[in-house]
């Protein structure tokens, strides 16, 4: 790989994951890094495999089918760990192990409660027994924006040693500054006597609101990786953004002097797709992928960029993906069409009824919705397509809402093929039809957050509704869509119903000891 090409390794399916509320099944996982493929990301960090059944079976599920990017296990530096992620990756074209230990002071002492000595030892035994079961393994010092120079120096130096061939310093808790973080990547790798054996990485959150210019400065430094989320997406305040590292770094080109694989013309498609799987909305300033992001406001703005773009616009809208929103299909397409553009979009539906299923609701929607956009099939498909078992599912609902009169909702829900029906009485039609279903889960959950946001443009959009649910400390995003919001926000919340019945907790990787 030539010495001016950044490796973009990409962690929203692990660490992105990681955010409160943001868990994916296998299915929405699958569908995730068959985009991220597309975007040509060097690395998918597909899961954390030991952590629970249904992450090594999404893991595996990732490595299994995608061909062109390397697939990535997140392992604790201990034998268990190791052996599942390698298990999980067996049939990976390209696999990667990724194993961690804390290497900072405070992380040593009060977490692993261990002497550094011990920390080097468990993790140069750690990264033998990944090589022993990959050729690829990356080791990480966590909380390394935190660690001591000549610590780091120590242990990467004998990471390189016992076979690690990316060495990545991951500023875990967001406290780095640019400058300081570029020298502390500048004096590793001139320090560590093998470094020309290894390509140095950088894993950097965002408490600060500093993640992208750690890692881009990182880059100036020598780093030639970059862990990276869609949207920003992880732990706390999340990761570095993708996009943004992406569009930095082709458009500042002259100042960073690399470049990455990635075909950005993918970024706001995919950035959509991950919005819309896990429920967390894109704020309309957002760089690269708000709605506002390529909009100019003020006339003279406007006047400018009509006069000569250049003006006000430092990259195109087009060379993220703006303005692709293609027309897909229509209310005469038929089954072959639907099938296809799923196909084209990267959907692939495990069988005939899925396929039938989401067919049935293609039409529906057409019925209502004059022009299908490929954002309306994927929303569609995830409204449809699940491979968790749906205890609860919306059988009929009636809403009635006129001014001076309180709004009444009745539905009827099939719960293990019993239908039951409720009525309640709300401060608007959405809150009573929360309070009708709630009759009858008796959840006790407390509702976190209710957001809805239009798919398309026009007031004959879907509105995609997320409803996060919290109850004992264990939050749950729902989505639901429909082109009448009363409804997707019904199916949003039995959604998140659904996945708190179901869904069994996972090992946090930071949290957990060793
Ligand atoms: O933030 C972090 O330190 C991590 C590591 C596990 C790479 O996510
Ligand atoms: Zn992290």
């Amino acid at each position: 790989m030539s010495q001016d090409r950044v490796i973009i390794f990409d962690t929203t399916l692990r660490d992105g994951e990681q955010s409160p509320g943001a868990s994916m099944t296998r299915e929405e996982k699958l569908r995730i890094a068959k985009a991220l493929e597309k975007l040509r990301v060097d690395v998918i960090e597909a899961g954390f495999a030991i952590a629970s059944p249904g992450d090594f079976e999404a893991v595996k599920s990732i490595a299994d089918t995608i061909q062109d990017s390397t697939i990535c296990s997140l392992a604790r530096a201990v034998d268990a760990d190791i052996d599942r992620a390698a298990e999980a990756l067996a049939n990976a074209n390209s696999g990667r192990i990724h194993t961690f230990i804390a290497t900072s002071p405070i992380h040593m002492e009060h977490k692993l409660r261990l002497q550094p000595d011990q920390v080097i030892e468990q993790a140069v035994r750690a990264i033998k027994r990944a090589r022993n079961l990959c050729a690829d393994v990356e080791f990480s010092c966590e909380d390394g924006g935190r660690s001591e120079i000549d610590f780091l120096c120590r242990i990467i130096e004998q990471a390189i040693d016992a076979g690690a061939r990316t060495i990545n310093i991951p500023d875990t808790v967001g406290y780095a500054i640019p400058h300081q973080f570029a020298e502390t990547i500048r004096q590793v790798i001139e320090r560590v006597p093998n470094a020309d054996k290894a390509i140095f990485s950088v894993h950097c959150h965002n408490d600060l609101g500093l993640a992208v210019a750690n890692s881009l400065a990182a880059v100036t430094a020598g780093a030639r990786q970059v862990e990276c989320t869609i949207n920003g997406l992880g732990e706390r305040a999340g990761n570095a953004s993708l996009e943004e590292i992406v569009m930095a770094i082709k458009t500042r080109q002259d100042v960073l002097g690399v470049h990455t694989g990635i075909v950005t013309e993918h970024i706001l498609s995919t950035s959509r797709l991950v919005s819309s799987i896990t429920g967390f909305p894109v704020q309309p300033n957002k760089a690269i992928v708000g709605a506002n992001a390529f909009a100019h406001e003020s006339g003279i703005h406007q006047d400018g960029v009509l006069k000569h773009r250049e003006t006000y616009e430092i990259m195109s809208a087009q060379s993220v993906g703006w303005h692709a929103n293609k027309l897909s299909l229509g209310k005469l397409s038929g089954r072959n069409a639907f099938r296809t553009r799923l196909q084209e979009l990267g959907i692939e539906l495990s069988d005939q009824d899925e396929l039938n299923a989401a067919f049935v609701r293609f039409k529906e929607l057409a019925d209502k919705k004059h022009e299908i956009f490929d954002e309306d099939l994927q929303a569609l498909v995830s409204d449809t397509v699940t491979d968790m078992v749906e205890r609860m599912r919306l059988v009929f609902l009636d809403v009635r809402s006129r001014t001076g009169e309180t709004p009444m909702a009745t539905l009827t829900v099939e719960i293990g093929g019993v239908e039951q029906q409720a009525t309640a009485s709300g401060s608007g039609p959405v809150d009573a039809a929360f309070r009708a279903l709630e009759q009858i889960a008796s959840s006790g959950a407390n509702l976190q957050l209710y957001s809805v946001n239009a798919i398309t443009e026009g007031t004959d959009s879907q509105g995609e509704v997320t409803v996060r649910l919290e109850k004992g400390g264990r939050i749950v995003n729902g989505n639901g869509a429909d082109t009448d919001i009363v409804i997707a926000s019904a199916k949003a919340y039995i959604n998140a119903l659904n996945l708190m019945h179901s869904g069994a907790l996972k090992a946090h990787p930071q949290v957990e000891g060793i």
